[in-house]
């Protein structure tokens, strides 16, 4: 098949709709004006150097993998099979475009982070990057990633609010002391009950400590904290003695249970 021209791919990509990752095909990029900047390539500079450079035979799923920025450099690191899925399929219609214009074989499936248990199978390394903030029920999606998906390695982002200090919480706290809730540093999610920078679907901003203590309580251990919003963390077990959580939905091939 011809090459599609600088031209072609810049038509192509505009009639998908307004792209929030900026990637550049071929010399067309797909968001140039990212209120962010060169997003999420900024952010990526941060702390590439904190992922593995050689994902040979490695799985990948990148969760909430947008128009597949991700998930692609995760491929150009040579990772054996890389899954993308997204609930919003504006993005997913991006993502396939953008790989097929890299030439990279990435499987993108609508799926929403609820339902990974669908998916019966465990991945090498887990990207939830940008998306805990967006959901009514963040602990929970950490806690089925845990018992369904993640293999060995969750690379996590959110985006914070607050003070970026780590804050070591005691084990315990008496009932009257109190001083520790006024402490800036203390895991704090700020619930948005309307918007935040005009986008209804921003319901929570964690402070630092907070995505390092419900990654912890999900049964993460953070191995690095390379960037302010970003850990880098290891699938190990639980602290507390919880069997898996929300097994409502029942799967039906019996895999991927709880870890
Ligand atoms: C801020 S973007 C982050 C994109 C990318 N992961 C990154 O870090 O650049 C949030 C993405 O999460 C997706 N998303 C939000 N809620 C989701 C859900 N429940 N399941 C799957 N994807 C979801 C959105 O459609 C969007 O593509």
């Amino acid at each position: 098949m011809t090459p599609l021209t600088t031209e072609q791919i810049r038509e192509r990509a505009a009639a998908l709709g307004d792209w929030f990752h900026n990637i550049d095909l071929n010399g067309a990029p797909t968001a140039p004006n990212h209120f962010l900047g060169d997003y999420p390539n900024v952010k990526w500079r941060l702390f590439e150097h904190a992922v593995p450079q050689d994902l040979a035979g490695k799985t990948v799923l990148d969760i909430g993998c947008n128009a597949g920025f991700y998930s692609i450099e995760m491929k150009q690191r040579g990772a054996e099979r890389v899954v993308g899925i997204d609930f919003d399929d504006r993005y997913l219609d991006q993502a396939r475009f953008a790989a097929e214009v890299k030439g990279q074989e990435i499987e993108f499936r609508k799926l929403s982070v609820y339902d990974v248990a669908e998916l019966a199978e465990r991945f090498d390394i887990v990207l939830f990057m940008g998306v805990l903030y967006h959901l009514r029920h963040p602990l929970l999606a950490l806690d089925l990633i845990h018992d369904h998906v993640a293999g060995d390695l969750l690379i996590y982002q959110s985006m914070q609010r607050g003070s970026a200090d780590e804050y070591p919480v005691q084990a315990d706290y008496d009932f009257f002391q109190q001083d520790h809730f006024n402490d800036p540093a203390y895991p704090k999610l700020h619930f948005i009950e309307h918007e935040y920078a005009g986008d209804w679907t921003n319901w929570w901003a964690p402070n630092a400590a907070c995505s390092a203590a419900m990654l912890r309580s999900a049964g993460f251990q953070i191995l690095e904290h390379p960037e302010e919003e970003v850990f880098i963390c290891r699938a190990g077990e639980r602290p507390k003695p919880w069997g898996a959580v929300y097994p409502a939905k029942p799967l039906t091939n019996g895999a991927g249970g709880a870890k």
